[in-house]
């Protein structure tokens, strides 16, 4: 039985900022499936990145869905300018919600799709009551807050775990990997039963384009099977 085609979402947290919107255009025109936006806040991870605004700039130079992820304290107090940009996918982290069922519930009500977090040291457990409601779960394979962090090889077993719970409750979200993704790691992922890889150092990186990055890692996959 051919395997179900893995989705890929470029982080242009690794991008050129300087001219991003054209390298979003490139990695959409080369066969990305999602926009990987890293929003990073200086407080829940020990670095800042972008916001709103640029979601906004963005939507102008892709149709793909913005899969948008909130490493922030307190994102119910963003999610709605968020949305207002141009966010199809909104993901915030467990670790920072103290209501998670009412804020899932305030990102579904802003006509965004949901999505929830877990790093690396936070067990799948946490999910337990939340899981049917949502659209996509998204594991950490890195401690989030920068890019070209090298994977963290035990999450293969807890991607696989999770792929599990998610087939015996026939839950609908997605399983989208985050962190340390290369075109030798992704077969192991995708194996493990990821759905949606997102890449960022891998895709844009100097020695050759976002394009050709992002066909190689297709490539990995495919001779993978
Ligand atoms: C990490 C971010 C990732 C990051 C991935 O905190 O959430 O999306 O950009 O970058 P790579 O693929 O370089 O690990
Ligand atoms: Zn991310």
């Amino acid at each position: 039985m051919k395997s179900k085609r893995i989705k890929l979402a470029p982080s242009v947290l690794s991008a050129d900022f300087s001219r991003l919107g054209e390298q979003v255009a490139e990695v959409t025109k080369a066969g990305a499936d999602y926009i990987h936006v890293d929003v990073m806040d200086g407080h829940f991870v020990p670095n800042i990145s972008i916001g709103a605004p640029v979601v906004a700039s963005l939507r102008s130079w892709t149709n793909l869905p913005l899969d948008v992820h909130l490493m922030i304290e307190r994102p119910e107090v963003h999610i709605s300018q968020f949305a207002e940009a141009g966010a199809d996918i909104i993901t915030v982290h467990v670790e920072v919600c103290q209501h998670l069922h009412r804020l899932v519930e305030a990102i579904k009500g802003l006509g965004v799709k949901a999505g929830v977090s877990l790093n690396p040291a936070t067990p799948l457990g946490s999910l337990d009551e939340i899981l049917p409601l949502l659209d996509l779960v998204l594991v950490m394979t890195v401690n989030p807050g920068f890019g070209g962090q090298a994977f963290i090889e035990s999450m293969v077993d807890k991607i696989s775990r999770l792929r599990e719970m998610l087939d015996d409750r026939q839950a609908k979200a997605e399983l989208e990997v985050d962190g340390g993704i290369t075109a030798s790691v992704a077969p192991r992922v995708a194996q493990a039963g990821a759905e949606v890889l997102v890449a960022g150092a891998a895709i844009f990186n100097s020695k050759q384009s976002a394009g050709e990055a992002l066909h190689e890692m297709r490539r990995a996959l495919d001779l993978a099977g």
